[in-house]
């Protein structure tokens, strides 16, 4: 074990991801102090990984780390989002971090826990938020970082965040592969950008997740429409992905689809996995929190939400399966070209895309605003488009977007993505329509449609909403011919409620 303070940075919480980040740290010649609350996790990992570019100092506990850590420290946590991150910090605290050094919670923390814990830790230690998207092989080779906190804090750590980020090449915007997995990148443009203080790096982590939460759903209704509808098998349906991942919709999503769904199933290889995978899914509530975030602030982030429920809805799996021998559907077949469904079905994810990263965008767009961040769009979007689970070519055109025009309003309204919903609308529509007559369930396709349908509305029903409100509440309502702000009330004339005889007892 050695102690002397040599060692670049630590890394405390060795489950996959926290080893996984170590390894590409060390692969780029930093030192990196490991520490994991059970010993013998830590000295295999330790003894399993000789001879990176940097290496690895074995630290038996909290006071062994911050020994062996140059001045001023840096230690990233990778531990469970929650009360265990408060946990580390006091112990860290205990051990001998101070004032100038960094502690780094890498972890899919909520945001507000970030700006709690800076103002809380703030003259004990400089609190740093950053979020880590692209799984454990992104945090191995290269994932997308989102760093929030101080700016002072930002610059120790650039460094290092640059060199293990993902790397893009910067004219085309694709990602670079590595020559030989485990071989550092050189050149390229690092996935990660400072987005601003507090908790702005892990609210825009959350909010990829909520756009990841969506594209999930969104290809799953694509893959469950043209199954039903086209009675195709795992591997035809892998071979559309497949051809669909040379176009617009390149991405790792998309990507990795084709692959799940040409698995064959290890226990019957003449099956596919995919159709032994039971169809009830999990999560961990990244997007329950952008969800809920969306609610708080009044921004409408319809399709993120439904792809929160959806996610709820097929959890229900025994309801679902009891509902099914009783609730009655059309009896529908699909007897149009089945190549027009495919290309149908295609451009109506892409276009449902489309509102799901506007969704995301106003949702940041307003969070600025609450939380006094500044926020460069352009850049969100730009280290997006490598490393991360919703990396895709797709994002190029959204870092154009926001470079061309900083203050957009709406990703819809940038004249690139207008026309891209122009030419794409009728198919859509025609996917939604025969989701519903044929009664699957395409929640987010339906939903990205709806919000489509009001954003670009000039009248929509509230104003009967708003007599409602006023009739029954006088809640009042604006009239159309007044100045906004100027609110009005009806003493509405309410029919005479029937009369109750009173019984006077006599
Ligand atoms: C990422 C992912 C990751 C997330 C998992 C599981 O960016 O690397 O978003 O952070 O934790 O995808 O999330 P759910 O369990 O909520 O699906």
């Amino acid at each position: 074990m050695a102690q002397n303070a040599s060692a670049d940075v630590g890394l405390i919480g060795l489950a996959v991801m926290g080893q996984n980040l170590a390894l590409n740290m060390a692969d780029h010649g930093f030192k990196v102090a490991v520490y994991n609350r059970t010993r013998s996790v830590m000295e295999r990992f330790v003894a399993d990984n000789p001879g990176t570019p940097g290496g690895l100092v074995a630290c038996a506990s909290l006071p062994d780390l911050a020994a062996a850590l140059r001045k001023p420290r840096k230690v990233i946590i990778l531990v469970q989002a929650g009360p265990a991150v408060d946990r580390v910090i006091s112990q860290l605290l205990e051990a001998g971090i101070e004032e100038d050094d960094l502690v780094v919670d890498c972890g899919n923390s909520l945001w507000t826990d970030t700006i709690r814990r800076e103002r809380e830790y703030s003259g004990r230690c400089l609190f740093f938020g950053s979020g880590v998207s692209g799984g454990e092989l992104g945090a191995r080779y290269g994932p997308s970082m989102m760093p929030g906190g101080q700016a002072s804090a930002w610059k120790h750590l650039e460094p290092i965040w640059n060199s293990i980020a993902a790397k893009v090449d910067e004219s085309s915007g694709r990602p670079m592969e590595t020559a030989e997995p485990g071989k550092p990148v050189r050149g390229g443009m690092p996935c990660t950008s400072y987005i601003g203080e507090n908790g702005a790096g892990h609210y825009v982590k959350m909010i990829h997740n909520g756009i990841e939460y969506v594209d999930m759903q969104l290809i799953s209704e694509a893959y469950f429409l043209l199954k039903k509808l086209l009675d195709l098998k795992s591997d035809e349906l892998a071979a559309i992905f497949a051809q669909w991942n040379q176009g617009d919709l390149d991405s790792y999503l998309i990507q990795i689809t084709a692959e799940i769904l040409r698995q064959p199933d290890p226990a019957d290889p003449d099956g596919f996995l995919v159709d032994r995978i039971l169809d009830a899914a999990q999560q961990k509530g990244t997007g329950k929190w952008t969800s809920g975030n969306a609610l708080d602030m009044g921004i409408p982030a319809n399709s993120i939400a439904e792809a929160v429920f959806a996610r709820c809805l097929s959890a229900l799996k025994s309801e679902r399966v009891e509902a099914s021998r009783q609730l009655s559907g059309p009896a529908f077949s699909y007897r149009g070209d089945r190549r027009e469904l495919i290309a149908a079905v295609r451009d109506a994810l892409y276009c449902s895309k489309i509102c799901a990263y506007a969704q995301g965008f106003q949702l940041m767009r307003q969070a600025q605003v609450e939380y006094r961040w500044k926020l460069d769009f352009a850049s969100i979007a730009r280290i997006w488009r490598g490393g991360c689970i919703i990396r895709a070519r797709f994002l190029q055109k959204i870092t154009e977007a926001y470079t061309r025009d900083p203050e957009l309003v709406n990703l819809m309204l940038d004249p690139y993505f207008e026309g891209q919903i122009r030419e794409g609308q009728a198919h859509w529509r025609r996917v939604v329509s025969l989701a519903a007559q044929a009664g699957l369930a395409a929640p987010a396709f339906m939903s990205a449609l709806a919000y489509y349908d009001g954003y670009r509305s000039e009248f929509l029903p509230a104003n009967l909403l708003q007599g409602q409100r006023d009739y029954f509440g006088a809640h009042t309502y604006e009239r159309t011919d007044q100045p906004r702000g100027a609110r009005f009330h009806l003493d509405w004339p309410h029919p005479k409620r029937p009369q109750i005889p009173i019984d006077s007892g006599g």
